[in-house]
């Protein structure tokens, strides 16, 4: 663990403006600064940057924090290596003793863990006839399982186990990094991939940090895919199997998979800046490390029917990340995979030329639905593309697409433009109402992942926000609440609530949410933010106010157990009253 005073210094020589200038175009507003939000998309800026308690908070998105929140989220890192980069920047050294204790020693040990287990599988996979067959089958040259550190995992309950117990790691390491499971029956610890070929997953710095796992057996009640899930070292939605080698041949293009497989067929011809998600849906966070590394992407989805809807996804996710992209179009093959084993190289290329923009591609499936000599199947038609161009474009492409429909549909480009508008305009008022339902269902609750207790108690937990608020934003009243108002975490209602204040009492008056992010999710810390803003107003009453809101929650917790008490009363009175 990196000590409190460092992280004080780390947070105080990176000043938060300076850190999120160097990614937000900021505008002054009062005593903040405003932007539009690097984590969402956004057209009018709901980005608060509060200059006074040095953190930044979104009224869009809801994503909050301070500077070194910032950097994890963009530089998508974890707490500590958050830590070290801003370190780094101000020129701050963390003393050698310091670096690593708890998560820091962990993670490495996972990651060697990692390491020795891809050396077993890998040896693993030269000895056994049917995993030599499979990967022959698949047409896995000897370089490229190689190149890949490509594995197998034996059909065996014990064989990875046993091998990392005699190199001296622990069934809880094992269990934390996703190799073993621990037996309810025996406590006896089991390997989680049996029979199947396995992929590691490399990160930028070269770390083993996953598996993806694939079966051998042909037996439906397999899961095709077993995937590392989230351990201290991974996060599945954070990363790109294959990045490692991509990142160094795909700043003008990388190519996107679907599989583990496809990528690693690329490659093998020659298309070294191939990746693919690590076995989850295409998310927010890696388009974003995608736009690290490169200017366009090619989305390379498999033929069916869920690769081709898929992909419509990923452009909008691309899209708002500022990524060009263009879709491959797979032909006479189920997928890139099968495409370079039928065809070779020089037909993929082809392909790769052939791809196209999002617009044509939805432009000319829509077309193609239609007869467009018939009058009423254009309208249709007509239709179908003003609802396409209500929604994701800029203005110029709106322009050039209208034109290129009118012309295609022989239409006039003036009403055409109209009907756009006005489909515009009403999407626009949709979302507004969207935004303010789930504003409202969130306060009171609904679909709150962060604090889900809240919508059982509503007043409740609108007095611990208050409390915790107006804690978070002045820490030196945390002492006051604990020892004088003697407000304890039992006071509270909800579990979540009740973590932050253990925390704070913990911290004392040094508390700072640049503290806790060993403890707590982005999505946590987003909450603590939320609630501090809004009481950010509070400066001189603030004391006042927080006794109000901790005899309020005192009451309200005082009259829930009473009428829990009143029930059983007046149960007990019923039966004796059964009875009489
Ligand atoms: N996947 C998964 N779990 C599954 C199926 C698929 O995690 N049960 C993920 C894997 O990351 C896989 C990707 O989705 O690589 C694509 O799935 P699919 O096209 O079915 O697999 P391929 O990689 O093409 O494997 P193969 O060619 O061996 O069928
Ligand atoms: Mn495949």
């Amino acid at each position: 663990m990196i000590s409190p005073q460092i992280i004080e210094e780390i947070k105080y020589r990176n000043d938060i403006e300076e850190v999120i200038s160097q990614h937000v175009s900021l505008k002054r507003a009062g005593n903040n600064l405003i932007g539009l939000c690097p984590f969402h998309s956004e057209k009018t800026p709901s980005f608060t940057v509060f200059t006074g308690t040095k953190s930044f908070y979104c009224f869009g998105c809801g994503a909050g924090g301070d500077v070194i929140s910032f950097v994890m989220r963009t530089e998508n890192l974890t707490y500590v290596d958050a830590l070290r980069a801003l370190a780094k920047r101000s020129g701050i050294e963390i003393p050698e003793d310091e670096k690593d204790q708890r998560m820091g020693v962990r993670r490495e040990r996972i990651i060697e863990m990692n390491r020795d287990a891809a050396r077993f599988f890998h040896e693993c996979l030269k000895q056994s006839r049917e995993a030599q067959e499979y990967v022959a089958k698949r047409k896995l040259s000897t370089a490229l399982i190689k190149h890949f550190g490509v594995g197998y995992a034996p059909n065996d309950f014990e064989a990875l186990a046993k091998h990392l117990r005699s190199k001296g790691y622990t069934q809880e390491e094992m269990k934390e990094g996703f190799l073993c499971s621990i037996s309810k029956k025996n406590g006896k610890s089991y390997d989680i991939f049996r029979n199947r070929i396995m992929f590691p997953i490399i990160d930028v710095k070269g770390d083993i940090i996953a598996f993806g796992g694939r079966t051998l057996s042909n037996d439906k009640a397999e899961a095709k895919y077993i995937n590392t899930n989230d351990t201290p070292v991974f996060n599945k939605r954070r990363n790109l199997f294959a990045l490692n080698y991509a990142k160094n041949s795909c700043s003008e293009q990388m190519i996107l998979c679907e599989g583990y497989m496809d990528v690693i067929s690329l490659h093998g011809a020659g298309f070294t800046n191939a990746v693919a998600s690590c076995g989850t849906a295409f998310t927010p966070d890696q388009a974003r490390l995608m736009k690290k590394y490169t200017k366009s992407a090619i989305i390379c989805f498999d033929a069916d029917e869920a690769g081709q809807r898929n992909a419509d996804k990923v452009f909008k996710l691309l899209s708002e990340v500022g990524l060009e992209a263009k879709l491959l179009k797979v032909e006479n093959a189920k997928d890139p995979d099968e495409f370079i084993g039928k065809f070779g190289k020089e037909a993929f290329n082809r392909l790769l030329n052939r791809s196209r923009s999002r617009f044509d591609f939805k432009f000319s499936s829509i077309i193609a639905k239609y007869n467009i000599n018939d009058v009423g199947d254009k309208v249709k038609a007509a239709s179908e593309l003003s609802d396409l161009l209500a929604s994701g474009w800029s203005e110029v492409e709106r322009d050039v697409y209208s034109r290129q429909v009118a012309k295609h549909l022989d239409i006039s480009l003036e009403s055409f433009k109209a009907d756009i508008k006005r489909k515009m305009s009403k999407n626009e008022k949709a979302e507004k109402k969207d935004v303010k339902r789930s504003v409202m269902l969130s306060t009171e609750g609904f679909g709150d992942r962060v604090n889900p207790d809240r919508l059982k108690n509503q007043s409740a937990a609108g007095a611990e926000d208050a409390i915790l608020g107006i804690l978070a934003t002045y820490p030196e009243l945390i002492p006051k609440a604990r020892d004088k108002e003697a407000l304890t975490e039992d006071d509270f209602v909800t579990e979540f609530n009740r973590r932050v204040y253990k925390k704070m009492t913990e911290l004392g008056n040094s508390f700072d949410i640049g503290l806790i992010g060993d403890d707590f999710s982005q999505e946590e810390i987003s909450r603590i933010v939320r609630n501090s803003v809004s009481r950010q107003s509070l400066t001189d009453n603030g004391e006042k106010v927080l006794s109000e809101c901790i005899s309020r929650l005192k009451s309200l917790k005082k009259k829930e157990s009473q009428s829990l008490e009143d029930l059983i009363a007046s149960k007990r009175n019923n039966i004796k009253n059964e009875g009489k």
